[in-house]
C-alpha cells in the first residue's frame, strides 16, 4: 500500500489533466466523491458544495481535505449521530432543523426525517462523514489528476457582480498598511474574539476570549498594580490581569462571543457580552449585562442580568456582535443559526430573531422585561414582525460598527458558498439572505412577491476568502488618505480590505494589507486608532503613518 506522503508529494510536484480528475470524480464505482458533493453551487448533498473549490483553497490544503478529511471539518458540515428512543442510530450531516424534526444526510445521499420527540440522544463527532482513505484505489497519477480538477473549479465572474461594479481584480496597495504587534508575545491570548478600550483611562482595554470564556484587563505599559492576583506583567511594562470568568466551557459551543461597554460606563459600570451555551439540550446565544467594580479593574461580582436568549438550531451562525449607536440604543447582531443554506428561512421569517439586526433600549424596562423596546423601531405595532427587529436577511452578522461620523451601520455578512459581503443597514431593510446571497439569487423558497432586498455596498467571491470579518471606518486621523475608509478583513485567507463608497455605491476598493493571523475582529482606541484582533492570540495595531490609500 501506498503512503499518503506519496499521493501529497505527486500531487503537489506534477499537473495532472483535470478532464481525466473530473471523470474520477463523477466515477461512483471507483469514487465515491459526487455522492457526498455537488460542484455546480446547488448543494444540498451531505458534503459542501465544491464550487469555487480551487479559489477558496490552495493545492496544498485541497490534497490535505482529501487525504485527510476528519483534520479540519467545514464549518457546518460536523457528522451529528442520533439515537432513537425506539433504539436505532442515524449517523449524518444535519441538513434542516425544525422545532417538530430533523432531517439529516447520510453517505447514501438519502435524507432521512427524525421527529425530534423520538430523540433519545444526539452527538456530533470529530470524524469527518468524509470516509479516510479514498485515495488508496487511486494510482499518485490518477490522484494528481482528481486534485487538478478540483483546483480548477474557479468561481466565474457575473453578469451581477459586473453590473454593481464589482472589480474582477482587487488592486493591491503599493504602500500597505504596517501591523505592529500592540502588547508582547508572553502575553498572548488564547483565541481572542473581542478587544476594546476601557473609557476613562488611557491605554487600558478588554480582551474577550472565546471557549475559555474569559475577559482580560490589558494595560498598555502600566504600574498600577492589578486588583486580581491572576496576573502577569509583560517585559514593557505591560499588565494583563482577569477582569472576570464567565465559566467553564461546554463541548461544541463557542463560548464569547462578543462585547460592548455602556456609553456611560464611568457612571453606571454596566457591561455586556454574548456568550453561546448550551441550554436545555439546545444550542443558545445569551446576552448578559454585567457591572463593573467601582475601581474597573474587574468585575463586581454581582449576579448577572439576562437580557436576552436566543435558541437556535445548530451550533453555526451565532452572532454576537453588540454595539450601541449614536442614539444611545443597543443593537444586536444575530446569524441565521444554520444549518447551511437556512433551509428553514430564519433570516426572512421576521417572527424569529435569528438572521436579523436588532435594537433594544437597555435603559428603560417594558412589562416584565429587561429591557424596553424603541418607539421608533420599523415595525412597532405590526403583528408579523417582532418590534426588537431593526433589520433582516442577514446570515451570520461577524462584526458590525458604526461610522461616528455619518451614523452608518456597517455590517460584515459571511456567505454561504459563493460571496462574503459588506451592508450598510438601514431601519426597516430586508437584505436578502436567503433568497440572495451576494448580488445572486440563492433560493426561491421563501422569496416574498413584491418585497424589496437591499444589495450590498460591496461582495467577493472565494478568490479573496471564504468568510468576511467585518472592521471599522477610519476616523482617527483627517490628514490621511484613510479618512473616511472602511477597513475590514478576511478570516481565512488574512487580506485586508478597504473600501469607500457613495449612497451605498462603490467607489474605490482597496486589498490594504495582510495579517499575520487570522482576522477574527477588529477594535478602536480611545482615539479611533485601529486594531486587529489575531485569532491565533496577538493584538495588532494598524500602522497607516507610510500607507497611501489610491
Ligand atoms: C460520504 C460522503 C462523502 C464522500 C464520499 C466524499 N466526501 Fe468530501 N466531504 C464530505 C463532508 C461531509 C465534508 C465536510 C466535512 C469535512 O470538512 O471533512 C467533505 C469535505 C470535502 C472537502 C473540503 C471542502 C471544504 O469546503 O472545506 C473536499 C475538497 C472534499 N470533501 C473532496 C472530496 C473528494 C475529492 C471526494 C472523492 C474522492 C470526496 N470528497 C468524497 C463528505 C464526503
Amino acid at each position: 500500500m501506498r503512503s499518503q506522503e506519496e499521493y501529497l508529494h505527486a500531487a503537489l510536484a506534477h499537473e495532472g489533466d483535470p478532464l481525466r480528475g473530473k471523470a474520477l470524480f463523477s466515477d461512483a464505482q471507483r469514487l465515491a466523491c459526487s455522492r457526498c458533493h455537488s460542484e455546480d453551487g446547488n448543494g444540498g448533498m451531505a458534503g459542501p458544495d465544491l464550487f469555487g473549490v480551487g479559489d477558496k483553497f490552495g493545492r496544498r490544503e485541497i490534497i490535505e481535505a482529501v487525504l485527510a478529511p476528519s483534520a479540519t471539518i467545514a464549518p457546518g458540515y460536523s457528522t451529528t449521530t442520533v439515537e432513537t428512543k425506539a433504539g436505532e442510530e442515524y449517523t449524518g450531516i444535519l441538513k434542516q432543523v425544525t422545532g417538530e424534526w430533523i432531517e439529516l444526510m447520510g453517505a447514501d445521499a438519502k435524507p432521512v426525517r427524525i421527529v425530534t420527540a423520538d430523540i433519545r440522544a444526539q452527538h456530533t463527532s470529530e470524524v469527518s462523514l468524509m470516509p479516510d482513505g479514498l485515495e488508496a484505489g487511486l494510482t499518485p497519477a490518477e490522484f494528481t489528476d482528481l486534485i487538478e480538477y478540483l483546483v480548477s473549479l474557479k468561481q466565474p465572474e457575473t453578469a451581477a457582480m459586473v453590473e454593481h461594479g464589482m472589480p474582477g481584480v482587487i488592486q493591491p496597495l503599493a504602500k500597505p498598511v504596517g501591523l505592529q504587534r500592540f502588547m508582547p508575545e508572553e502575553l498572548k491570548f488564547e483565541h481572542p474574539v473581542w478587544f476594546g478600550p476601557v473609557p476613562g483611562e488611557s491605554g487600558v482595554f478588554l480582551v474577550a476570549e472565546h471557549e475559555t470564556g474569559k475577559i482580560w484587563r490589558l494595560e498598555e505599559g502600566g504600574t498600577g498594580v492589578p486588583a486580581v492576583t491572576d496576573r502577569r506583567h509583560g517585559s514593557s511594562g505591560f499588565i494583563k490581569s482577569l477582569f472576570l470568568d464567565t465559566g467553564t466551557y461546554q463541548k461544541g459551543t463557542r463560548g464569547l462571543l462578543g462585547m460592548t461597554l455602556h456609553p456611560k460606563f464611568r457612571e453606571n459600570r454596566r457591561y455586556y457580552f454574548a456568550k453561546h451555551v448550551v441550554e436545555d439540550g439546545k444550542f443558545a446565544t445569551i446576552i448578559f449585562e454585567r457591572e463593573a467594580a467601582p475601581d474597573f479593574k474587574a468585575d463586581s461580582g454581582k449576579p448577572s442580568l439576562r437580557l436576552l436568549k436566543f435558541d437556535e438550531a445548530t451550533n453555526v451562525h451565532y452572532g454576537g456582535g453588540l454595539e450601541f449607536g449614536r442614539d444611545g440604543c443597543f443593537y444586536i447582531g444575530m446569524g441565521d443559526s444554520g444549518p447551511q443554506e437556512d433551509p428553514q428561512g430564519h433570516g426572512q421569517n421576521t417572527k424569529l430573531f435569528l438572521g436579523k439586526m436588532l435594537r433594544i433600549d437597555v435603559d428603560h424596562h417594558d412589562g416584565g422585561q429587561p429591557y424596553a423596546i424603541p418607539q421608533d423601531n420599523p415595525f412597532v405595532g405590526r403583528p408579523d414582525f417582532l418590534p426588537e427587529i431593526w433589520a433582516y436577511g442577514l446570515r451570520e452578522p461577524w462584526r458590525f460598527s458604526f461610522d461616528p461620523v455619518t451614523g452608518d451601520l456597517w455590517v460584515g455578512d459571511v456567505g454561504q458558498d459563493r460571496y462574503e459581503e459588506v451592508d450598510i443597514v438601514r431601519r426597516g431593510e430586508n437584505y436578502g439572505w436567503n433568497v440572495y446571497e451576494g448580488f445572486e439569487r440563492f433560493s426561491n423558497r421563501y422569496r416574498r412577491e413584491g418585497e424589496t432586498c437591499v444589495p450590498p455596498v460591496f461582495a467577493y467571491g472565494r478568490k479573496y476568502g471564504p468568510s468576511i470579518t467585518g472592521g471599522h471606518v477610519y476616523r482617527a486621523d483627517p490628514g490621511s488618505t484613510f479618512y473616511g475608509v472602511y477597513v475590514f478583513g478576511d478570516y481565512e485567507s488574512r487580506r485586508l480590505f478597504g473600501l469607500v463608497q457613495k449612497d451605498r455605491v462603490l467607489k474605490k476598493v482597496r486589498q490594504i494589507g495582510t495579517a499575520p493571523q487570522r482576522i477574527v475582529s477588529f477594535g478602536l482606541d480611545a482615539q479611533g486608532g485601529l486594531y486587529l484582533v489575531g485569532y491565533e492570540g496577538m493584538i495588532y495595531k494598524l500602522d497607516f503613518e507610510r500607507a497611501v490609500f489610491e
